[in-house]
């Protein structure tokens, strides 16, 4: 085990297979339902009535029913607060009287007809009341909720409710010592766990849920309710705690023992779940979260769990799945284990290899056990029951389906998993993932072709507040996910499908709740479709799409300058797992000054007739091992043909505005931390010229390009106001540029910088001796902008024989432009202190 801890450590440098979520949509892109009342917090119980299209929300000392097409229309609320004496009791007791001794609903669940079973913390002194759901009132009585519901709000709990028994997983008294399953039936029927650390040892409770056994099952074998939790682990050694994720179950038709285990569990199994990456050996020793997948969705039903490397956030997660078959062969085949005193009082687990009594220790009373005429658990033999009681651990771990995660994601940490199932056009259904994120994000993963992708994440909560709760309705033409935290409720749907304007796109997603419409023109959700005639390929083939010429584009922009100008050419599209491609007269573009690529956004400087053309943007993915390629827009330049007037006849306040230069500071906020190359030194700010008043456009998109000064007494007064704010930035900017300017020269000068910088050295300084050059690094200012070469170009080129010691590897990744690279910019960046967004602009000394 030690190798494995060893492992942790080691392997998480090493690092695991990166998925990373194609899309990335923001607060402001979608249309997410809210539900939070002020002053209300910890949303943590959520219930939702399908025929009644209602979600119960159960909040901190407050119970909602809200719309559940709709949450934000709130229906009905019941309050319950905590008397004040209990409070100050509590108060008393050393607990946090604003916090602590505050009532937390902890269960949630329907009774039948017309009532909610619910329990609360209610100031440590846990009670469960009955809510009549037509008035939306608790009624007067109340039941002691002691070991269904925790004393303490930190504590884990679960709880499931199975034909009107009540199954919790939680602790049992004000300390919250005392672990506890427990099945409530009424106050004379509990049935329980042993108090004994090979039944639970410090259990931290995630999941339970009831799996029911087949009908007419030929073994007559009884439905089961599963716990899944992490404990303490008893049977390897570690210096420290060692967690280890549990399943455990019991069956439903247990009564306990008559003498041995009096009122305790008879069918009380456990066993190790494992979560195990083989490709670079790194166990997930931590359950966060279960889905279980039933029938009839699916013929037998399949566990979904989520797990981190520990309990503290290592930044990893993974999701692993389990057949319930193979859970069951353990249980019902599988050895068990036993501790054995090795020196005194020091216990040790090992394999029990003696005589197992018969009926079988744990196993359900089945058809096997009936025909040994044991009935119920109540007739067991004591042999049985004595073994049970000592050996409830299995020495068998479960091992997950293809014994490996089907997903493993680096810097997340996942916090709860439901799973839908979708049958795409083709037939073959799909289990599509959501899973939420401690900062308040949801994944949307689905495997196709053996291949696993994240389609999309979405921004839930705005404050990046963790998920605690996550649903999803099963109605069959609308799904939504629910999704609740400590300061409020979301309500999301399954797909954005309308967001992808073109058929290209739309195909390109790759989700099966998506698909094109030829006959809306638009990209629809199959479930709410009538019409099938629709265009979906999960293989991301937008060949059946029509207009196969424009399949992607979306824009089409005309500008009109003056020659000696500044143009900026947009190009945006919403994949991150996409690249970007210019071509200029429908041949690759050549990145040469004083061209320059910035973030996908194409810079011209000093337009001239040969940069007069037509320029397209490309998108290029790979799915599947293919190229996909795509236009996404098209932008045309013209040279204004009418003769540029003479300064002198200007006025002067006119001249001033034609000197004026727009110099911007670009700022790059991308959230996600990336590896930072070394390669680039003294990366700074990205700062952009733009040469003003000569460009006229004939587009809203190059607006910005235009700038103004106050005296001349423009429109554009916008810029002024952001220029006053920042202005002490401003010049902190200018005289960093100015410094890192010199001490760029300087380098350059005393040949520190690669190539392209001893190029320009040998132009000044001719005498120098000439330097070979590299083909591959045309890109001027290598600070500003981004590199791009085509395979062509750097392909062959070998090394610069004289290396200066600085990094100079050609970036060469097919043709396409290498994200790593603008990456290190960003991180950069975003490490400077003057990473602001704010144009400048000052006088210019190139007058007409
Ligand atoms: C309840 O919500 C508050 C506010 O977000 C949070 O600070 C606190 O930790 C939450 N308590 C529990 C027990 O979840
Ligand atoms: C089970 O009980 C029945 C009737 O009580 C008896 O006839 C039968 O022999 C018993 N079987 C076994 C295996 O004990």
């Amino acid at each position: 085990m030690a190798i494995h801890i060893l492992c942790v450590l080691l392997c998480f440098v090493l690092g695991a297979d990166a998925l990373e979520p194609r899309i990335t949509w923001q607060q402001t892109e979608i249309n997410l339902m809210r539900f939070q009342v002020q002053g209300v917090f910890n949303y943590s119980m959520l219930l939702l009535s399908e025929d009644k299209d209602v979600l119960y929300v159960g909040a901190r000392e407050v119970l909602f029913a809200v719309n559940s097409l709709n949450i934000s229309e709130k229906q009905q609320e019941a309050y319950w607060k905590v008397p004040k004496e209990s409070n100050e009791l509590c108060g008393k007791k050393g607990k946090s009287e604003q916090s602590e001794c505050l009532n937390y609903i902890r269960v949630l669940q329907p009774l039948k007809e017309d009532f909610l079973y619910v329990c609360g913390t209610n100031a440590f002194q846990p009670i469960c009341k009955h809510l009549e759901i037509s008035k939306f009132m608790f009624v007067e009585k109340e039941e002691d909720g002691k070991g269904r519901c925790p004393f303490d709000p930190a504590q884990s709990y679960t709880s499931v409710l199975v034909d009107e028994e009540l199954y919790s997983g939680t602790s049992y008294t004000f300390l919250g010592s005392e672990p506890i399953i427990l099945r409530y039936t009424n106050p004379q029927s509990q049935v329980r766990t042993e108090y004994a650390v090979p039944w639970l040892n410090e259990p931290i409770f995630v999941h339970s849920d009831v799996i029911r056994a087949p009908q007419n099952d030929p073994d007559g074998d009884d439905d089961k309710v599963y716990f899944f939790f992490n404990e303490v682990s008893v049977e390897y050694e570690f210096v420290n705690k060692l967690l280890i994720p549990r399943i455990a179950r019991v069956c439903k038709g247990d009564q306990g023992g008559l003498r041995t285990l009096q009122k305790r569990w008879t069918t009380f199994l456990k066993a190790r779940l494992i979560c195990h990456s083989p490709d670079n050996n790194f166990f997930f020793n931590v359950v966060k979260d279960i889905f279980i997948l039933k029938p009839p969705q699916v013929k037998e039903p399949v566990i979904y769990g989520i797990f981190t490397p520990d309990l503290n956030n290592v930044g990893m997660s993974a999701v692993c799945t389990y057949s319930v078959s193979a859970v069951e062969d353990i249980f019902a085949k599988g050895k068990y284990m036993q501790s054995t005193t090795v020196e005194q009082a020091h216990t040790k687990w090992v394999q029990f290899n003696g005589e197992v009594p018969k009926p079988r220790p744990g196993a359900c009373i089945n058809n096997e056990a009936r025909s040994m005429n044991y009935t119920s658990s109540l007739n067991l033999p004591d042999k049985t029951l004595q073994f049970i009681k000592d050996h409830p651990l299995m020495d068998d771990s479960v091992v997950p389906i293809g014994k490996k995660p089907r997903l493993v994601v680096q810097n997340v940490t996942y916090t709860q998993i439901v799973v839908d199932q979708v049958k795409a056009l083709d037939g073959n259904t799909h289990d599509v993932m959501f899973i939420s994120t401690d900062k308040g994000m949801l994944h949307k993963a689905v495997s196709h072709g053996g291949e696993m992708r994240i389609i999309e994440e979405i921004l839930l909560f705005p404050d990046h507040q963790s998920v605690q709760t996550l649903l999803i309705s099963d109605k069959q033409n609308k799904r939504y996910i629910y999704a609740s935290s400590n300061t409020g409720v979301v309500q999301s749907a399954v797909a954005f499908c309308e967001k992808f304007s073109s058929c290209a796109e739309c195909v390109l997603t790759r989700d099966p709740y998506c698909a094109w419409s030829p006959v809306k023109n638009s990209c629809v959700e199959i479930l709410q479709e009538t019409d099938r005639h629709l265009i979906q390929t999960l293989n991301g083939a937008s060949s059946q799409c029509p207009d196969s010429t424009h399949k992607g584009i979306r824009e089409s922009m005309r500008y009109t300058v003056k020659e000696g100008s500044a143009v900026e050419l947009k190009c945006s599209y919403k994949s991150n797992l996409a690249s970007v491609v210019w071509t200029f007269n429908n041949e690759s573009l050549k990145m040469n000054p004083p061209k320059y690529l910035l973030h996908n956004t194409l810079f011209i400087f000093n337009v001239t007739e040969s940069d007069i053309g037509i320029y397209q943007c490309w998108s290029q993915e790979f799915v599947m091992d293919k190229v996909f390629s795509q236009l996404i827009i098209k932008h045309i330049l013209e040279l204004e043909k009418t003769p540029i007037p003479l300064s002198s006849t200007l006025q002067p306040s006119t001249q001033m505005k034609g000197l004026i230069e727009t110099t911007r500071v670009y700022k790059i906020a991308k959230e996600k931390t990336t590896k930072t190359s070394t390669s680039q030194a003294a990366t700074t700010s990205v700062s952009v010229t733009h040469l003003n008043n000569k460009v006229t456009t004939n587009t809203v998109s190059v607006t910005e390009v235009i700038g103004s000064i106050p005296d001349v007494g423009m429109e554009k007064t916008s810029y002024l106001s952001s220029t006053n704010e920042c202005s002490p930035l401003i010049i902190l900017v200018i005289v960093f540029f100015l410094l890192f300017l010199s001490l760029l020269i300087y380098n350059c000068y005393k040949g520190f910088l690669p190539a392209m910088c001893l190029k320009y050295r040998d132009t000044v300084f001719p005498s120098k001796k000439k330097t070979p050059l590299k083909d591959c690094e045309q890109g001027v200012k290598e600070i500003l902008v981004q590199k791009v070469c085509t395979e062509n170009q750097c392909g062959g080129t070998p090394k610069a024989p004289h290396d200066t010691g600085y990094e100079t590897e050609p970036d060469c990744r097919n043709g396409t432009i290498t994200h790593k690279e603008d990456e290190t910019i960003e991180d950069k960046e975003m490490d400077q202190p003057f990473d602001v967004n704010c144009e400048i602009k000052y006088a210019d000394s190139d007058g007409d």
